[in-house]
């Protein structure tokens, strides 16, 4: 296609929008890592990031993608020949479990069918059953951002506490974090993963670990051989704010300021936001007389919607047709649900104004892609954002 004027729409669900403010951030001169105001702006910033994942807790900071963080959590607290029970929920779910059975790990993978995610029963039979406690892990992730399933993590950690199992529980907040409620120590959760590149509104490049105390005494006993990922070095020279090896520096002053962001917007309000947004999307896809993957209301992200495509119907097609004509990405189908699912992201920097935008592009691409629906799903998306805000603005006039 041509030049494309106006903004480009970048709604896959991450890596999402930077906001002007953190590239502006990221833009400053890069300090020397080894000085002085450097160990002050990150001891500074260790402390703070710990707010996102309401956690006291020390959080490490890698130069590396979610990946990164992945094996991360894995090699600091296992030993090979581990086992470790992890439950397939889509295509990230099931990444996470080749890379620890590539790490030497015995993965117990409960199958599933991509349309719900792992109930707290059967996480509690399964860890009830096994009476010699040889399984080490729990690996949950929180949000399945390629099929938009969201597992709760509370129910999650009282089922483990049920069946009365030492296991740890990992679990991968990537794209979840800093935008739906998580909470590292009220829930339990012993190490959380996380990455840059999608609530916390940063280009990818840094992954991060929040360590909790038991899973800092599994560190100790743990064998699997790991040296960048080691977490003692990391957390032996984070003590006066440096780093083992060259930091992502830039990266980290963006970091400071996507944080400045969603404390000033107040982080109950952010996820409060970002569920109107999630809400407002079902209610366009329902109206469009399509279907929503997750199967069950509990389980909905409010970060990421993955929509099915009509049979018959190729997903990727049809986004191809939304990019040219409207110059709008969208999120694609993955591993198993290639070319039937799209993926609508509504997370990070973004709004309601983005979201109707978003949503009058799917509809319009539907149009011209000739993918059966019914119009009005972007109208059914502004109805209840309309109602929504004119609850606040009530409430806003009635406390003036
Ligand atoms: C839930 C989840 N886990 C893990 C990853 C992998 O992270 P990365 O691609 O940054 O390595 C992603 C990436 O989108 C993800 O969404």
């Amino acid at each position: 296609m041509s030049y494309a004027s106006g903004r480009h729409f970048l709604q896959i669900p991450g890596p999402t929008n930077v906001p002007e403010r953190v590239l502006r951030a990221i833009s400053a001169p890069t300090i020397d890592h080894r000085g002085g105001a450097f160990g002050r702006f990150s001891s500074e910033l260790l402390e703070s990031v710990r707010d996102v994942f309401q956690t006291s807790s020390p959080v490490v900071i890698y130069p590396s993608s979610g990946t990164g963080a992945w094996e991360a959590a894995l090699v600091n607290t296992l030993s090979p020949g581990d086992s470790v029970l992890m439950f397939e929920v889509g295509q990230f779910s099931t990444l996470w479990a080749d890379l620890a059975r590539r790490l030497g790990l015995n993965v117990r993978f409960v199958e599933g069918d991509w349309r719900s995610g792992p109930a707290a029963s059967e996480v509690e039979r399964i860890l009830t059953e096994d009476t010699g406690h040889t399984i080490r892990a729990v690996g949950v992730v929180h949000n399945e951002t390629a099929t938009g399933i969201a597992t709760n993590i509370a129910d999650v950690r009282r089922a483990m506490d049920r069946a009365g199992h030492p296991a740890l529980l990992l679990v991968d907040a990537i794209s979840s974090l800093g935008s739906m409620d998580f909470r590292h120590d009220e829930w339990g959760v012993d190490v959380t993963i996380a990455g840059s590149q999608k609530g916390l509104m940063l280009p990818p490049g840094l992954g991060l670990n929040a360590i909790g105390e038991k899973a800092m005494a599994a560190n100790k006993a743990a064998r699997l051989p790991r040296a960048y990922w080691d977490w003692q070095p990391m957390l032996a020279q984070n003590k006066s704010g440096f780093f083992p090896y060259t930091p992502a520096t830039n990266l980290l002053y963006g970091l400071r300021e996507s944080l400045a962001m969603i404390r000033e917007e107040g982080l109950q309000n952010v996820f409060a936001r970002h569920d109107r947004h999630a809400e407002s999307t079902r209610r366009a896809v329902r109206a469009w007389g399509l279907e929503v993957v997750s199967r069950d209301p509990g389980q909905y992200s409010s970060t990421v919607t993955a929509v099915l495509m009509p049979a018959g119907y190729s997903a990727d097609e049809f986004r191809s047709v939304v990019l040219d004509r409207f110059n709008m990405s969208l999120g694609s189908g993955l591993g198993k649900v290639n070319d039937k699912v799209f993926r609508i992201g509504h997370l990070g920097d973004f709004n309601d104004l983005m979201l109707a935008g978003t949503l009058c592009g799917v509809e319009m691409g539907l149009a011209v892609a000739g993918v059966p629906h019914r119009q009005g799903g972007a109208a059914a998306a502004m109805e209840h954002l309309t109602a929504m805000a004119r609850q606040a603005h009530e409430s806003h006039v009635a406390v003036r």
